[in-house]
């Protein structure tokens, strides 16, 4: 049997579409649907492999008519598109990743997620598709979490991965931006998304973004294109791929996966996001704010291959580590350039990435105070 419950989001909404005018909204209910059975005992919770177990409940909003529709909650189950479905052909679909985590006392916390909302409604400006309120973005997510908050994980280095996205839904054969799009959260329960330290390589052919391009966004495409140059790297033994610049291939950007971050003659040193190149990692963000306040110097700015390499050939880099949402904080070992490879000393408890990753850590868990309020409880 359906069941409706009618709830209130207290949220003002304004919703923006580019072919459009502004609208505003105000989302009073959402239909819930709950599943009769719970998969949550079928779960073999040692051995949970990254993103192939779901919870049992997804949240689906549809836009049509120039309108957000009232959003779902139901079943986690499969969906049925149109063959001529317009994100499938020409790419509008862009998505977030979030975690969240259980305290001591059982609260489920979510970490800077205010920043992932206003994240994805920067990449459905740069994708040409509607945007979804900040706020009505968080109160979307709490709500998926809420029904399924006995699927966040209390164990130690495992979270409820969160997984919101948009896609163009017109069924429609030409370039235009779509009319129609669905927007869809579903969560998984996770362990590591990387279990050992990786082997990277720094790539100066392929490019994953260039300047006026669509790189700061977090759109599918990107990561397509991602492929096949890193499956290239894994036939030659890498984890991952360093992305350099594409104009010159003379500055680091970041991973497939995760921003980048070296220790330097002490300093920790990142590339710059001025560029539109770079996904504005939260990770990355946040260790930065929390080493700065261990007076520890950062330096935010362009970092060229050559600074790099001279440096490691030097034996002045101490660490090398990859950072995001999924990767959480990732020792780097190995990094490979033309036809040298360099390994990294061995990570020690004092490390800058070990020290940050247990902080970040107990943040996350609720087990340090919170000075910077960045945890939201749900
Ligand atoms: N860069 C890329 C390409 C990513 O996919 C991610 C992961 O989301 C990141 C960086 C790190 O971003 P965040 O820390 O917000 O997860
Ligand atoms: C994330 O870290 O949330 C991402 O989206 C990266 C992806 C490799 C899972």
């Amino acid at each position: 049997m359906l069941l409706i419950c009618f709830l209130k989001i207290q949220a003002l909404c304004v919703f923006l579409h580019p072919t459009k005018k502004f609208m505003l909204k105000e989302i009073t209910s959402i239909n819930i649907d709950r599943t009769k059975k719970s998969r949550l005992h079928d779960v073999d919770w040692d051995n949970i492999t990254f993103g192939k177990v779901f919870s049992d409940h997804m949240l689906v909003m549809n836009y049509m008519d120039g309108d957000w529709q009232t959003p779902e909650i139901k079943p986690f189950d499969s969906i049925s598109l149109h063959p001529a479905t317009s994100a499938i052909h020409y790419g509008q679909s862009v998505f977030e990743g979030m975690k969240a985590n259980k305290n001591e006392a059982g609260d489920v916390l979510l970490f800077r997620p205010e920043m992932n909302a206003k994240r994805f409604a920067e990449s459905c400006e740069r994708m040409c598709m509607p945007t979804i309120d900040q706020d009505v973005f968080l109160d979307l997510v709490k709500k998926i979490i809420d029904i399924d908050r006995e699927w966040v994980p209390s164990k130690e280095g495992f979270s409820l991965y969160i997984r919101p996205f948009m896609f163009a839904t017109d069924s429609f054969i030409g370039i235009k931006p779509s009319d129609n799009y669905t927007f869809i959260i579903f969560t998984c329960p996770v362990g590591f998304y990387y279990s050992k330290p990786l082997r990277v390589k720094i790539e100066e052919f392929y490019t994953r973004a260039s300047k006026g391009g669509v790189g700061r966004a977090k759109t599918a495409g990107n990561y397509g294109a991602s492929l096949y140059p890193a499956k290239k790297a894994k036939k030659e033994g890498f984890d991952q791929l360093i992305w350099t610049d594409g104009i010159e291939h003379k500055y680091i950007e970041e991973s497939g996966t995760m921003n980048i971050m070296f220790v330097i003659d002490g300093k920790l040193i990142t590339p710059s996001e001025s560029s539109d190149t770079i996904l504005r990692g939260i990770t990355k963000r946040s260790v930065i704010d929390i080493v700065k306040k261990w007076d520890i110097a950062v330096e935010e700015r362009e970092i060229s291959v050559d600074e790099l390499v001279f440096a490691l050939e030097k034996c002045r880099v101490s660490e090398v580590f990859g950072v995001g949402t999924a990767a959480t904080v990732a020792s780097i070992s190995e990094i490979a350039f033309r036809n040298q490879i360099f390994s990294l000393p061995p990570v020690t408890n004092k490390n800058i990435s070990t020290r940050v990753s247990q902080h970040l850590s107990d943040l996350k868990l609720g087990r340090i105070e919170d000075t910077m309020n960045w945890s939201v409880i749900v």
